[in-house]
């Protein structure tokens, strides 16, 4: 993509693990290259390490000053309070009818917006009788709507709507806050070298709809909570705002803007990454009409059809290698969230280095994940069926560098996020072929990518969708 040019200098450099150069006020600065030194940072010394001061600047004010931000013993407590939220019967039994009536809603809706006229796209392109129904899309929003739903109903008990109504409050506070801008690098560079309250006064029309959007998604935090303290909270069973109030960091009834925090978190840690990942997913499809058919074969054969109204199960997903094999390879050649840092709060060690404090480590799944050294020459291809081979696996860690696993592996998603883009998909892979609508991405590096939180096409991705029958 863009950055492949930068990618193939930094994978001349001879290494072990670590390339460290000089950034600002000749501060030491380290950039990883493999799985082993990222678990080292990530895992094995994990609070050795916290958040760069400038990412609480850059993020803070969009993802809210909750668990993403708590270091040492408040995360571990915060974190302990949600296990129930995350745990995989709650994901089996409770989740998963809620992540496929979403999807099949998706379905539903997008058919009914490619069946209609739209003012903001081309649809639809055939309509006569016997012509397949057919548009063109606009799938990154359509995916973000999709996972704000399933976020609101899953983990708050609310339905935002946003599928049906994307006029709704919290989906247009997100677009302000996320849509694309020239001056969002340079808030990016002031945040590094200025504390949030200087670069929240630069009188530019990007911070001005930050603010803006921010304000509005506080607003509904807030009006959540409101109304799970006016019920029964404890009914909310599994519920976030249940689970949080209940960490001794912070009680419900006290503390709600820490609370408002903590909700504004999830809220965009849990849709915007996966509505990136479906983005990539639709994109690399369209690229790849053998995967997708191969893909859309599977699905069909095994699952019933979103039109039918039958629920489905964590079993008959996983059922299907293909679909989780394509996930899985997605998440891995277009990690949604394409870097990381931290830095040393105290002198530790990454392998054999020694890393003084103060010191500022890159982690860049992007990079890693592409690297030929370490996964061949077919690190650079889109290729679901590395996941059948064995050797070397690619396999992801659990979602948000688990701290406390064993297992040395690079980034990937926890049992939430894979579920719901499973479900996600296979309705949409199963109902929808799925072109290009501009061939020349069919490059990748034709594909611009926007600088906001997760890695996504700073000009959305326009795909031609045909209502396929049969099924
Ligand atoms: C494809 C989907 C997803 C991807 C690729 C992804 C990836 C990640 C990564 C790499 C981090 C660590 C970031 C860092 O340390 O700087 C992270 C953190 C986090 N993610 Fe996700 N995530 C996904 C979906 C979700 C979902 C669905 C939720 C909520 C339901 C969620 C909630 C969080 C939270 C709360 C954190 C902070 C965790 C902590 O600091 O302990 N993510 N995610």
């Amino acid at each position: 993509m863009g950055q492949t040019s930068r990618l193939t200098k930094l994978r001349a450099i001879p290494n072990n693990g670590t390339i460290r150069y000089l950034g600002p006020f000749n501060r030491g600065r380290f950039f990883l290259t493999t799985p082993e030194t990222l678990a080292d940072v990530l895992v094995n010394r994990a609070y050795d390490w916290e958040k760069p001061k400038h990412f609480r600047t850059n993020l803070g004010r969009i993802l809210g000053f909750g668990l993403y931000f708590a270091e040492g013993d408040v995360h571990r407590i915060q974190r302990k309070a949600l296990t129930p939220v995350f745990k995989s019967r709650h994901i089996r039994d409770d989740l998963y009818p809620i992540f496929w009536a979403k999807a099949c809603e998706c379905v539903a809706e997008l058919i009914k917006h490619i069946s209609t006229r739209h003012k903001d796209d081309w649809g639809p392109k055939a309509s006569g009788k016997g012509n397949p129904v057919s548009g063109t899309v606009e799938v990154s929003g359509w995916a973000s709507r999709a996972t704000l739903d399933i976020i609101g109903v899953a983990g708050l008990g609310h339905d935002f709507q946003a599928l049906k109504s994307p006029e709704g409050e919290l989906i247009q506070a997100y677009s302000k806050i996320f849509a694309p801008s020239s001056h969002s690098w340079t808030l990016f560079i002031l945040g590094m070298i200025f504390p949030p309250w200087v670069v929240s006064l630069v009188p530019l029309k990007a911070n001005r709809d930050i603010k803006a959007g921010v304000k509005s998604v506080r607003n509904v935090c807030r009006q959540l909570i409101k109304e799970a303290s006016a019920g029964d909270a404890r009914k909310a069973d599994g519920g976030w705002i249940y689970c949080l109030s209940l960490s001794s960091q912070m009680h419900f009834y006290h503390d709600t803007e820490a609370l408002v925090d903590q909700l504004m978190t999830f809220l965009i840690a849990g849709h915007e990454t996966t509505a990136a990942a479906m983005t990539w997913v639709i994109y690399l499809l369209a690229v790849y009409p053998d995967i997708q058919e191969t893909l859309r074969q599977e699905v069909r054969e095994n699952l019933p059809s979103p039109a039918w109204g039958q629920g489905i199960t964590k079993h008959n997903i996983d059922r299907l290698p293909y679909l989780t094999t394509v996930c899985l390879e997605v998440l891995w050649c277009f990690p949604p969230l394409p870097l990381t840092a931290r830095v040393a709060i105290r002198d530790t060690r990454i392998g054999d280095v020694h890393i003084p404090a103060g010191s500022e480590v890159f982690l860049v799944p992007w990079a890693i994940n592409k690297s030929e050294r370490l996964w061949s020459k077919d690190a650079l291809h889109f290729n679901p069926r590395w996941w059948l081979k064995t050797v070397p696996a690619r396999s992801p860690i659990e979602d948000g560098g688990d701290r406390e696993t064993e297992n040395i592996k690079p980034f990937g998603v926890a049992n939430f996020a894979k579920e719901e883009f499973t479900c996600l998909l296979a309705a949409w892979v199963g109902r929808f072929k799925m072109e290009l609508h501009d061939p020349e991405l069919a490059v990748y590096k034709n594909v611009k990518i926007g600088g906001g939180i997760t890695a996504r096409p700073n000009k959305g991705m326009y795909i031609n969708m045909t209502v396929l029958d049969g099924w």
